[in-house]
């Protein structure tokens, strides 16, 4: 037997009794002729004394950090106990000890304040994933997705796995491609998520499906997105928006309650899209704080300041007691809002003093009864200090959003300890894409039109006009998942791939298969995928899903521990006929 106890288990209860404990040797600590080491294992840390018997021992066969040694030794209680750690109040006095295998000594500390950067860190993960913090995160997962399947399990909801070496299709993102040895020159897609199979489980009969699985896109990758990341991914038939709305509503409050002991009061608010866009600029917004955007334009043009007339939107938000921002402060934020990622090319602001005075950025243009408007639709009070925005409608309502987030930051009103989810609902079912100039699906071409609106779809000038029943779940500003009620009908689907610009016999060729099966009797459904990773560092308090992934991809997509992607032998590239550009 390797062990009798775990090193997070003995206790004074323990003490006077013969243990055997094996994990790694975390710190090494000589007074004079004694040694003290922590051993540490998944379950903790326990103090281990070395008497001067052990020290020829000691000399013959020493231990360095991250040895993994078996101890036996007798419990005892320490006489200076650590209070910071569950089995502080004893320590082994070793008998004997026996190292089951020397380590290097690793390229940092395995330590919660490590002094590891993040490249050498991802390089070995595999050292990263023995630290505390790391840990956590895992466990953190775990109890989550334990959490999702108990709810989904006990609603009826069945879990089933799908392939993921299928065609590819892109939409929204790139797909990872997979070459087929067995047939040349042909290609699997990667599954950029189980989409068309689980709307196909539907029209099998399978009314309540669900699964944990990783899904592929080769995007752009940022702190919230990983180029193989998971979702919980749930389908429903004979469902409304409503009745999915409720029971996934349900699944977060569960979740909440299980993994945080949070019990939301309540419905989680609604939003529509058209009003996110409008107040917070944005489809996802952070509710935990106000300072909503207020549309100047009725409010400011026509009155001989060029740059508002010019504009096609002017926007502002009253930021709460920052009145006496000083001139660097202000400049400084004039620098923020012209750096390329948010590109405006000034900001102009508005002091409404304590006292009840105006101070513009702006005098020359605006006397103080017309601040006093501005103010008065901003509904600032005394103290604030308004900042506007004014150019191109798009990208000022992008910048203004960022600037809101940005100041809630500073102002502290991003309390990560604070969670106020929402539904973002009435999503548009197209969306101009500028780059390929034509009209694409908002969430994705199986998403069902308004009812009413259907006949809409006719008319390529109402596109814009036309809304889903697509939903966002939003926590904190991130978007964790989204879903929507789905096309069921073969003419209703072909008229959506038509409507993208999709000849038929694209449609019949990418899609043949979805087309067929809602001939054979497809019941109306719809369904929601959650972003895993993203609810996971939500909860876990934490910006990047990184770090509750276990061997994440860096910013390139690369696997910087294993190094992959890499080349393959020519033998390899021969199988599959494929040849290399030089
Ligand atoms: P969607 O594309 O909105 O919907 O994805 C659902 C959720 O997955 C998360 N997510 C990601 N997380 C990490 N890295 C990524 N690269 C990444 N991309 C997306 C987000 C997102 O809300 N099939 C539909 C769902 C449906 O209609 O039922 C879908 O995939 O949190």
């Amino acid at each position: 037997m390797y062990r009798t106890h775990t090193c997070g288990e003995l206790r004074m209860e323990q003490i006077g009794q013969e243990v055997t404990l094996a994990g790694w040797i975390q710190t090494v600590r000589k007074f004079g002729s004694i040694n003290f080491f922590d051993l540490r294992d998944r379950y903790g840390i326990t103090q281990l004394l070395f008497n001067e018997s052990l020290n020829d021992k000691l000399d013959a066969q020493p231990l360095g950090r991250e040895f993994v040694v078996q101890v036996t030794g007798v419990v005892t209680e320490r006489t200076s106990k650590n209070k910071n750690i569950p089995t502080g109040d004893i320590e082994i006095t070793v008998s004997d000890y026996k190292i089951l295998n020397a380590a290097k000594t690793p390229p940092f500390t395995i330590t919660d304040d490590t002094d590891g950067g993040d490249e050498l860190r991802m390089k070995y993960r595999y050292l990263d994933l023995r630290r505390n913090a790391v840990k956590q995160n895992l466990e953190l997962r775990y109890a989550v997705g334990r959490a999702a399947r108990n709810y989904l399990h006990t609603r009826n909801f069945i879990d089933i796995e799908t392939p993921f070496l299928i065609n590819s299709t892109p939409e929204g993102a790139r797909d990872f491609v997979v070459p087929s040895r067995m047939n040349p020159n042909q290609f699997y897609g990667l599954p950029q998520s189980p989409q068309t199979f689980k709307q196909l489980l539907m029209v099998s009969g399978y009314d309540r499906y669900y699964q944990i699985v990783k899904c592929f896109r080769d995007e752009d990758l940022r702190a919230d997105r990983q180029p193989e990341f998971t979702q919980i991914d749930c389908e429903m038939s004979f469902v409304e928006q409503e009745d999915v709305l409720n029971v996934f509503e349900g699944m977060m409050k569960y979740i909440f309650k299980e993994i945080k002991g949070i019990a939301f009061e309540g419905d989680f608010p609604r939003m529509t899209w058209d009003d996110a866009m409008e107040y917070y600029g944005n489809d996802k917004p952070d509710i935990r704080f106000d300072m909503k955007l207020v549309n100047l334009n009725d409010t400011v043009k026509q009155k001989g300041f060029k740059v508002f007339d010019d504009a096609e939107l002017v926007v502002a938000i009253a930021a709460p007691g920052c009145s006496e921002y000083t001139r660097k402060q202000l400049d400084e934020l004039t620098e923020w809002v012209k750096r390329p990622q948010i590109g405006m090319s000034g900001l102009i602001y508005v002091k409404y003093n304590t006292d009840g005075t105006l101070k513009s950025s702006v005098d020359k243009f605006f006397d103080e009864q017309q601040l006093q408007g501005w103010a008065q639709k901003c509904q600032a009070k005394p103290g604030d200090l308004i900042l506007v925005l004014a150019g191109k409608e798009e990208r000022t309502r992008k910048a203004m959003s960022e600037l809101r987030l940005e100041m809630g930051e500073r102002l502290g009103f991003r309390n990560k300890d604070e969670y106020k989810p929402l539904w973002v609902i009435d999503f548009p079912l197209f969306e101009y894409a500028e780059e390929e100039n034509r009209w694409v699906a908002r969430h994705h071409p199986f998403t069902a039109p308004k009812p009413e609106q259907i006949a809409l779809m006719d008319d390529m000038s109402q596109y814009a006009n036309i809304k889903a029943n697509a939903y966002d779940i939003v926590l904190n500003g991130t978007e964790i998942g989204g879903g929507s009620i789905r096309i069921f009908q073969r003419d209703l689907q072909q008229k959506m791939f038509a409507a993208l610009g999709m000849s038929p016999e694209e449609a019949e060729r990418k899609f043949g298969f979805l087309l067929g099966a809602f001939e054979y009797g497809a019941p109306p459904h719809g369904g929601i995928a959650f972003g895993f990773d993203r609810l996971c560092s939500l909860l876990g308090g934490s910006e990047s899903i990184r770090d509750f992934i276990a061997f994440p991809k860096n910013n390139h997509g690369r696997d910087v521990m294993m190094d992959a992607p890499a080349e393959i032998s020519q033998a390899q590239l021969d199988e599959l006929k494929i040849s290399l550009v030089k």
